[in-house]
């Protein structure tokens, strides 16, 4: 071997990746590449069908009644959208101690799900299910006689509310509580009801309490009347607490599991998916991700697109299958525009 040779095989020169051919170095990324499938659009719906309100603390996202939804969504599932996690807001409609509007006929989440299977039937629609935005303290749960959670009672309730979406036509039902059982209490009442085949469970599994979250409680109106949810949501930090949920979660028959926030804990993200490489994964870019990026956008510290770009390949070599992301709009026509469809 020629002195020159073996300095290159020993040095491992390639390694580098620093080929000039686009293609070459494309396939040093492939597994951090973004198409449609990789998102979920997460959408908030309102009870005024012909309302589009904007929501100050996230500027670009809106609340929409079904009739603006459809024309929002319209564009979008041209654009190749391929899922959504709808969000239902409660404005006029009455809280109560058990969130009694989170599954009524009146709930506009399950007034809008008939619709939208009808006018997109090729877009799969996630339902978060969680009592906060219709409970009248606010809480994830029903509140027992020492006003902390009641876990029985609240898992059932939840299970009930997951099978009025499920019947209104959601495919997959979210559960974003994070209470211990309720993956089980909903998995049950889905096969007792023969909606096992068709409705799969994306567990929360591992959200953590969060500092993130600020905006959504806006857009959501789903803030706490007093105290915070910190008993019921991991604590930041506990990536032990976090594996031991994704357990408990698969344990009990979640079909996708989730990191939330991602951005802060894209360690549990690769831990779970080391650990479970049989579950999709979920991530979620909270609302006070997007909010962070866009204001950095606009200081001038990075162009919008190059950051989030970088920062959603990583989420992906970590391990992400699926991006909940607000900024799916966006990226959709970035793809849309780098494919030059
Ligand atoms: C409801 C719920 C929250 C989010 C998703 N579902 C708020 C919370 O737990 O307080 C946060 C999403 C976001 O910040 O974008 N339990």
């Amino acid at each position: 071997m020629s002195a020159e040779y073996k300095n290159v095989v020993q040095k491992r020169h390639i390694l580098h990746g620093g080929f000039f051919n686009k293609t070459l170095r494309g396939w040093q990324a492939l597994r951090t590449e973004i198409t449609p499938q990789n998102l979920m659009y997460p959408v908030f719906i309102i009870e005024a069908d012909n309302e589009v309100q904007s929501i100050p603390s996230m500027p670009g996202v809106c609340r929409y009644g079904i009739n603006k939804l459809k024309e929002h969504l319209d564009g979008l599932v041209k654009n190749g959208l391929t899922s959504i996690m709808a969000f239902g807001v409660a404005e006029s409609l009455h809280k109560d101690e058990r969130g009694s509007n989170a599954d009524s006929p009146q709930n506009p989440v399950v007034r809008a799900l008939p619709h939208l299977r009808r006018w997109f039937p090729e877009l799969t629609i996630a339902c978060d299910v969680c009592l906060c935005p219709y409970t009248s303290h606010g809480h994830c749960g029903i509140l027992g006689q020492n006003g902390s959670i009641d876990n029985s009672k609240s898992i059932k309730r939840i299970a009930e509310i997951s099978l009025a979406y499920a019947k209104a036509g959601a495919q997959i039902v979210a559960p974003s509580d994070m209470l211990d059982g309720r993956i089980g209490s909903i998995k049950s009442l889905l096969i007792e009801n023969n909606l096992q085949n068709s409705v799969a469970v994306l567990s929360y599994s591992c959200k953590f309490a969060s500092n993130f979250y600020g905006p959504f409680r806006d857009a959501a109106k789903s803030s706490p009347a007093s105290g915070d949810r910190k008993c019921y949501q991991l604590p930041p930090g506990s990536g032990g607490l976090a594996l031991r949920a994704a357990a408990r979660d698969i344990d009990e028959g979640a079909d996708f599991l989730m990191v939330k926030p991602i951005m802060a804990n894209m360690d549990v993200l690769k831990q779970v998916t080391e650990k479970y490489p049989e579950y999709p994964m979920f991530v979620y870019q909270v609302s006070g991700e997007y909010a962070m990026i866009l204001a950095a956008a606009e200081k001038g510290v990075f162009d919008l697109k190059d950051a989030l770009m970088e920062i959603l390949g990583s989420y992906r070599r970590a391990g992400a299958d699926v991006i909940i992301t607000y900024y799916t709009p966006l990226i959709l026509d970035w793809i849309r525009l780098k494919h030059k469809l």
